[in-house]
């Protein structure tokens, strides 16, 4: 959600912590907001993109300080204002805080402090923070700030990534964190503060993860971490293992093209060293220790959220074709919430990017307390869950800055691909097989980077469609996931209304909708579905929807039916929606640009949603 920065040093503060929100404005970019300490305290805050704030900035004084805190926000309480961006001050004025998460019990709080004369000049619930740290500060002076940031936090409910200054000890970044990431930055003579690595990674690779309940109080010569109960921490320094370049543009005009176009690179980054073609067979550090405990399993349940609980759809087509063992995938955020039963016989896979999301951080925590055993695919390393869960999987797919998920989705599909082998193997298809679909899944790069070439014929298409309203997203099998993806993809970036169906579910319902506007992308591979979705076209087209089909290179009988094809590589079913996707994941990027949309920073989306 919200991004924070926090800088503390030798140097000036503010072009760093102005260059840290930019990296981090995928987080959020409601408003953005900048305090410094230099004798006393200097905040400034504006509605929009930390561009606007910048602009904003120019001119004024935050000359010659070396500490200070920022933030971009997604807005949670409060619509995204001037007065709603963080940070927020006591009413003295020396008191800055800045807040990722979301304060549950704050109307109470809110009431108690206004009864005790507090004025409040925000909506937010954040504010609440700033004048109960100082209410507190004010009863007991003999406190510090970091006392009183404790003794407060004891009143908090609900989730919070913090980072707080003050010019009363103005040498001093007080953080703390419970559900919201926090990250420490090691630099020489200075510290970064953030809640992700992407602003730290040019200053330093190494990097102290904060885990829940824990404070820390940063100067320019050290850090100290204690749990909010006071009790002292020893943290393990951890080394980034990704450069500045992998968060840069690289020459492309947005991250999220630059994030389709690295798919093949990535897709053997994910499969180096773990996919050995030469002796048929998958080696998976991550889980070995637990691959015979996985194979056991009675029932497999995946949970994720968005695009990686589609990739959790596929895994489930995947393990139950290849491993038959039943498998069930679910919303995180339904999960948490509906007494599901899970036993200690079940194994919980939770699927994140960001390895952040809230509800599926819950799902794992509520699976593990039901006696679950809980493994984790995520992108993001030393992330929450990846940390939290018994073992997992990392997804290497660099650092995934556009909020429209690309190529994590490919990586977790290649990851679950690998899982779904493995638990395989031995058990329910032979070496030969195995040998054969591995061999399929390692010339998936290649087939990728061949679409990729169409990009210029794709955008064409997207052309004729960047003004529809509404457009339908129809496969079956493996690529019915993808129907779904393709159009949350176009939803979340172009704003068009999109839903994707199993194609053979289209007439049950979405079939009503067709007109000669509505756009009906259909995946039409060569596979065992291909003559029933052949009749879903026909369908479509005596109802005279417009027809794009995506299709297998050598089919001459669909551009008969289609208005548009686009031809991709044979491939056998299984590996599919590794393909399938792409022309659906460069038709939503140009269809919103087209359309003039800012399809690196969605409206209302932020790229991890930590809180429910
Ligand atoms: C994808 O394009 C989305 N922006 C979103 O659905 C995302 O996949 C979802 O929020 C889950 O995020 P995670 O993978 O980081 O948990």
């Amino acid at each position: 959600m919200c991004g924070i920065v926090g800088y503390i040093g030798k140097r000036e503060a503010a072009p760093i912590l102005l260059n840290g929100l930019k990296r981090l404005e995928y987080r959020g970019y409601d408003s953005a907001g900048i305090a410094v300490v230099n004798g006393e305290m200097q905040v400034l805050k504006r509605k929009g993109s930390v561009s606007n704030l910048e602009e904003f900035m120019s001119g004024t004084v935050m000359i010659g300080a070396t500490a200070g805190i920022a933030h971009t926000r997604w807005a949670t309480h409060g619509s995204p204002s001037d007065r709603n961006a963080h940070p927020h001050m006591n009413v003295s004025g020396d008191i800055a805080l800045i807040h990722n998460g979301i304060v549950e019990n704050y109307t109470s709080l809110k009431k108690d402090l206004i009864g005790q004369g507090y004025a409040f000049t925000s909506e937010t619930d954040s504010e609440v923070l700033v004048h109960l740290i100082d209410r507190i500060w004010k009863a007991d002076p003999s406190l510090d700030l970091e006392g009183a940031v404790r003794q407060a936090l004891r009143h908090v409910e609900g989730a919070y990534g913090l980072c707080i200054v003050s010019s009363r000890e103005p040498d001093k970044i007080v953080v703390a964190r419970k559900g919201s990431p926090l990250v420490i930055g090691i630099g020489e003579g200075e510290y970064f503060i953030a809640s992700d690595a992407a602003p730290i990674v040019e200053h330093t690779n190494k990097v102290v993860y904060l885990s829940d309940g824990e404070m820390a109080v940063v100067t320019r010569n050290n850090y100290t971490v204690k749990t909010i109960e006071n009790v002292e921490q020893e943290k393990r320094i951890t080394e980034l293992d990704f450069s500045l370049e992998k968060i840069e543009k690289g020459g492309y005009e947005h991250f999220m093209l630059k994030e389709i176009f690295e798919q093949p690179e990535v897709m053997r980054d994910v499969m180096r060293g773990r996919v050995r073609l030469d002796e048929g067979r998958i080696q998976l550090g991550g889980i070995e220790d637990y691959l015979d405990r996985l194979k056991q399993a009675k029932r497999i349940v995946i949970c994720a959220c968005g695009t990686s609980w589609h990739a959790g759809l596929i895994g489930e087509y995947l393990i139950e074709e290849f491993a038959r063992i039943p498998v069930e995938v679910d919303y995180a955020s339904e999960f948490r919430y509906r007494n599901p039963i899970v036993t200690s016989d079940d194994v919980v896979i939770v699927i994140s990017q960001s390895g952040e999301t809230a509800d599926t951080l819950a799902a794992l925590r509520l699976a593990k307390e039901k006696g679950a055993m809980v493994m984790g695919i995520c992108n993001v390393v030393g992330s929450t869950i990846a940390r939290e869960t018994l073992c997992g999987m990392y997804t290497h797919a660099g650092p995934e800055v556009g909020v429209a998920s690309t190529k994590a989705f490919t990586a977790q599909v290649i990851v679950l691909f690998m899982l779904a082998m493995a638990l395989s193997k031995g058990r329910t298809i032979s070496h030969d097989e195995i040998r054969l679909y591995l061999r399929d899944l390692a010339d998936v790069p290649d087939k990728v980077a061949r679409i990729l070439e169409q990009n210029d014929a794709i955008k064409e298409i997207a052309a004729e469609f960047k003004d529809a309203k509404n457009a339908l997203y129809l496969g079956r099998g493996f690529n019915f996931p993808v129907a779904l993806e393709g159009a949350l993809k176009l939803k979340e970036i172009s704003y068009i209304h999109a839903e994707g169906y199993p194609a053979a579910e289209m007439k049950h319902g979405p079939i009503a909708l067709i007109d000669e506007d509505m756009p009906v992308f259909f995946i039409a591979t060569r596979d065992n579905t291909y003559t029933k979705i052949i009749s879903n076209i026909e369908e479509v087209r005596s109802r005279k929807g417009r027809v794009i089909a995506i299709a297998s290179e050598g089919d001459s009988e669909i551009g008969r039916l289609a208005e548009h094809v686009i031809y991709i590589p044979q491939a056998s079913g299984p590996v599919m929606p590794l393909l399938t996707v792409i022309p659906m994941q460069l038709l939503a990027y140009h269809i919103a640009t087209l359309r003039g949309c800012n399809v690196d920073r969605p409206r209302n989306l932020a790229k991890s949603v930590t809180v429910e």
